[in-house]
Order: C-alpha cells, then structure tokens, then sequence
C-alpha cells in the first residue's frame, strides 16, 4: 500500500524501511509532522503513518479523507491525539501498536527514578568539570520505600515487579482493573488520594484520557506526601505543570524525573539548541536542581523500534488484504 510517513526521523526509515523488506508497501517519508497545514502532502495515500505529536484532529481528518486517505496508522501505543469519533465519522481506521516492547519503557522508568534519586546526571556534571565533592548528592535507599504506580498495564506492571521483587519496595498500586499477579506478590490496590499520600515516589503509567487529565494538580501536590518524588514516562498532560512548579517551589515535592511533557510537542524530537524557547514552564522546570528531564525517548531501544515497525507495516498489510484489523482502535471501543 502507498503509505505517506510523517514526523521521519532517520531511526524510523531506517527501521521501517528494514522491516518493509518483508512488506513491500510504498513508503513514502516526509519529517513533517501531520496537522491540518500538512495534511495535503497526504494526497492520495490511502495510509499515513503517524507518531505521538501529529496532529490528527478532525480538520486534518477530513483534509486526508477529502484527499482519499482511509488508514491511519500510529507507530505508538497512546492514541490521545487522535479524534477517535472524527475519524469513525469519516470511515477513516484507525490502528496503533498497543505493545511493542513494555520493557523499553519500563527498564528507562527504573533507569530515571535511579537518576532522579541518586543524582546521577548531576554527578557525572561535576565530574566532567573535575569537581569531584559529594556534597548535595545525598540519595535514599529504594530498598523499603514506598512506591506507588499509577496504571498497572504492561508497562506499570514490569515497573511495580522490579521495584517489589529486584528492589524490594512495598508497591502501592491504582487501576481501574488490579492484576492478580502483582496482588499475589504483594502489590496492594489502593485508591488515588490514599496513593498519593503514602508513597514516598509516584510512577505514572496509565493512558491520557479525560480522566486522568492533570491527574497530578494542585489539589495533588497539597495531598501528597511532602518530599514525594513524580515520574512519569506516560503522557505529559497527565500533569498540570504550574501546579507540579509551585510543588517544586513550596518543596512539597521532592523531585522529578520526565520523559514527557505536556507541550513537548512544541519542543521535543527536534534539535532547538539554537533557538529561544518560549515556554517559560518549561524553562523554569529546567532550573531546579531536582528536575530530570528526557525528550520522550522511553520507548526507543533496538527491540522496541524493531517490534513497532513490524507490528504498523503488518497492521497496514491487514487494511489492505480486508483482513480484520486486530490492532484498530475506535471511539466505541474507548468509550463504550
Ligand atoms: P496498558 O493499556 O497496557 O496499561 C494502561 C493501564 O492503565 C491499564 O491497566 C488500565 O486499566 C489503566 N488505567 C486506565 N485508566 C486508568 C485510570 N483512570 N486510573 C488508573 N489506571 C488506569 O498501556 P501500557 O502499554 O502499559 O502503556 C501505558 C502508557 O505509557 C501509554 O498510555 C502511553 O501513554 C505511555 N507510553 C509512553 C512511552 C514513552 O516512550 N514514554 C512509550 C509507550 C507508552
């Protein structure tokens, strides 16, 4: 099939095109992210692919059905930024990859809170000036702490694992579904307020849906622990950012570790080392000395790349052989 790509960068044609040798679809590559001003390069391609910051909201939809697309093909997992009813509405499919590696994601969760925790970005800092004085880079034991994790899906569930059976943590959970498995080692289902205030660190690995939207806000911050450590590898919206920088402020969190951001579209996967950021929240996060930041690169590792070009090139395979879609998602399976 002629698929249109958009938001290429050179690790996703270098593994779609390997994986494509078993395919044999047209792929066509563009580095614009999809929106509604680039929807017309979309121009008859029945397929585009697309990733976590395209903009696929109804006028770019009906841009690429009024241009004969039919298939919208997201190489990621979380789907938040597509108008599910926008595209049923048009008779545009919608497939992702709901799993291609949750050890990717899990393994960097672990990798930050470590970082976060034991300074690790802040020592190799000084190091490389030649300052080798400890002072300030005072960590904690994960070893007996407290950890709550926010979603306990495949990802969630790797992380609240290792943290109770390789770190020996008590796991505090919340789902809307707890899994059995984590309950017979331990892991006990909690509500989110009661969450919030016992864990000593928050992981955050549940989807982006109107629900969970700043799930982390003011009210949040005001209950939580004080000194509670926030990472999230999720989504970014997950958290109100203002309300997470007057925690930071008022030192009622204790710390945090990002790989997502909630306008990182603005920001992140380009190379703006040039440029003057505007986002002042963004800005300000990057001056306390108890921030971590990474650039949504959670999911990037060998396998993952390899898994999530095989399962989107198949999933194109499957629209175009009229096969059902087993990884399509719709407004009536999300929302009932
Ligand atoms: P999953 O679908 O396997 O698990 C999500 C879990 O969240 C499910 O158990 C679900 O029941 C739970 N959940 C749903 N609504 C909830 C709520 N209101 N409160 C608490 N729990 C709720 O998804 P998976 O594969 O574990 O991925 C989790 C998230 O990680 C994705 O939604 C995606 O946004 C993010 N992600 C980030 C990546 C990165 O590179 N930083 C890469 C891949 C995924």
């Amino acid at each position: 099939m002629r698929v249109a790509v958009f938001a290429t960068k050179p690790y996703d044609e270098r593994f779609l095109a390997a994986a494509n040798g078993d395919f044999g679809h047209a792929l066509t590559f563009f580095e614009a992210r999809l929106d509604a001003g680039t929807a017309a390069l979309a121009q008859g391609y029945p397929a585009v692919c697309v990733f976590v910051n395209d903009r696929v909201d109804r006028p770019t939809l009906e841009k690429l059905a009024a241009g004969g697309t039919r298939l919208v093909a997201l190489r990621c997992a979380g789907f938040n930024n597509v108008d599910l009813v926008a595209a049923e509405a048009l008779g545009i499919a919608v497939v992702r990859v709901p799993a291609y590696s949750p050890h990717a994601v899990a393994e960097f969760t672990i990798g930050l809170l470590l970082a976060l925790d034991r300074n690790i970005a802040r020592a190799w800092a000084r190091v490389r000036e030649n300052n080798f004085a400890l002072d300030g880079l005072i960590g904690r034991n994960l070893h007996g702490r407290v950890v709550g994790v926010v979603g306990t899906g495949r990802i969630g569930a790797l992380v609240a694992r290792s943290l109770r059976l390789g770190f020996g943590c008590e796991v505090l959970a919340h789902d809307v579904r707890p899994d059995p498995d984590l309950l017979a080692i331990g892991v006990r289902y909690v509500d989110r307020h009661a969450l919030l205030v016992s864990s000593d660190v928050v992981t955050l690995h549940c989807p982006l849906t109107p629900d969970t939207h700043h799930l982390i806000d003011a009210a949040a911050v005001e209950a939580a622990r004080p000194g509670l450590q926030i990472v999230n590898t999720s989504r970014g919206a997950l958290i109100d950012t203002r309300a997470l920088i007057e925690g930071l402020k008022s030192r009622r969190i204790g710390g945090v570790a990002l790989d997502v951001y909630e306008q990182e579209a603005d920001l992140f996967f380009e190379d703006l080392s040039n440029e003057i950021i505007q986002d002042d929240d963004f800005q300000r996060l990057l001056t306390f000395p108890n921030v971590l930041v990474t650039g949504h690169q959670a999911f990037l590792t060998e396998e993952a790349l390899t898994s999530i070009a095989r399962t989107t090139l198949g999933n194109i395979a499957d629209a175009e052989s009229r096969r059902p879609l087993a990884n399509a998602i719709s407004a009536r399976t999300v929302f009932g």
